[in-house]
């Protein structure tokens, strides 16, 4: 009986551990990015949230993607200035519950497309001090720009080492550029840590009548932290 009560309770640790703690965060325009974030559902357990824009329908490659052109230097203006950023759906996330987030985002003229970098100037004190991943897909160019801009507007976030480009001619083999990615920035090892770090809450041991325990018994069932434990 002892020793069932101890692997049910194994059991539920490792459930609790092994919880999404992650929220990979996209924006896609014409469905790359929307590719990129099924392999990774396919490699990691996390949550998704799709980045909207309010305006539906945009054609934003019309005219040689002359509306995206716009609303980029629109930002590069002022991009200090919240104006400057195109308007995106609501979006309702409880950021308390990850340490980690993965952006996923198509490169506009060099960088982070607009609806992105609305959601990460929006939100860049709900993500200060999380793990960010940076996936960025492109046609060709490359993604040192859209480096720069999530700095500058994810200031007080930690970066992983690298970040990942996918672009037009390698898109195909996305499946095993994440993994070897993910290998790369040692996610599972950076999650596992996290996930073992952030409960930190003070040691309360009680009863079973829920009488506080000065510490935890010597043998019997004893109460920590709203779980039931047995020695
Ligand atoms: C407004 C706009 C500007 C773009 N600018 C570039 C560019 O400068 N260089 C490039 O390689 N690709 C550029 N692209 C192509 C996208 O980065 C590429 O197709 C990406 O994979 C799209 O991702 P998505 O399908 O998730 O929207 C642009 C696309 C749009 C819509």
């Amino acid at each position: 009986m002892k020793r069932l009560l101890s692997i049910f309770i194994l059991l539920t640790a490792l459930a609790v551990a092994a919880s999404a703690r992650t929220l990979i965060v996209y924006y896609s325009f014409t469905g790359n990015c929307s590719a990129i974030v099924t392999s990774l559902q396919h490699q990691i357990s996390a949550d998704v949230a799709e980045v909207q824009p309010a305006d539906e329908g945009v054609d934003y490659a019309a005219n040689n993607y002359a509306i995206g052109d716009a609303l980029i230097d629109q930002i590069n203006n002022a991009p200090n200035d919240p104006a400057s950023y195109p308007a995106i759906k609501p979006m309702e996330i409880d950021f308390s519950k990850y340490n980690t987030v993965i952006v996923v985002a198509p490169l506009w003229w060099s960088h982070i497309g607009a609806p992105m970098q609305s959601f990460l100037f929006a939100n860049s004190q709900n993500l200060a001090g999380k793990h960010i991943g940076l996936v960025i897909s492109s046609h060709s160019s490359g993604i040192a720009t859209c480096e720069a801009d999530a700095h500058r507007l994810l200031p007080d976030s930690e970066f992983f080492d690298q970040n990942q480009w996918i672009n037009n001619r390698n898109l195909a083999n996305r499946d095993a550029l994440i993994a070897d990615w993910l290998k790369n920035i040692k996610y599972s090892a950076v999650t596992a840590i996290n996930a073992v770090q952030e409960p930190q809450q003070p040691e309360r041991f009680y009863d079973l009548m829920g009488r506080p325990l000065p510490t935890a018994p010597a043998s019997g069932f004893y109460i920590l932290n709203g779980q039931k434990h047995i020695r």
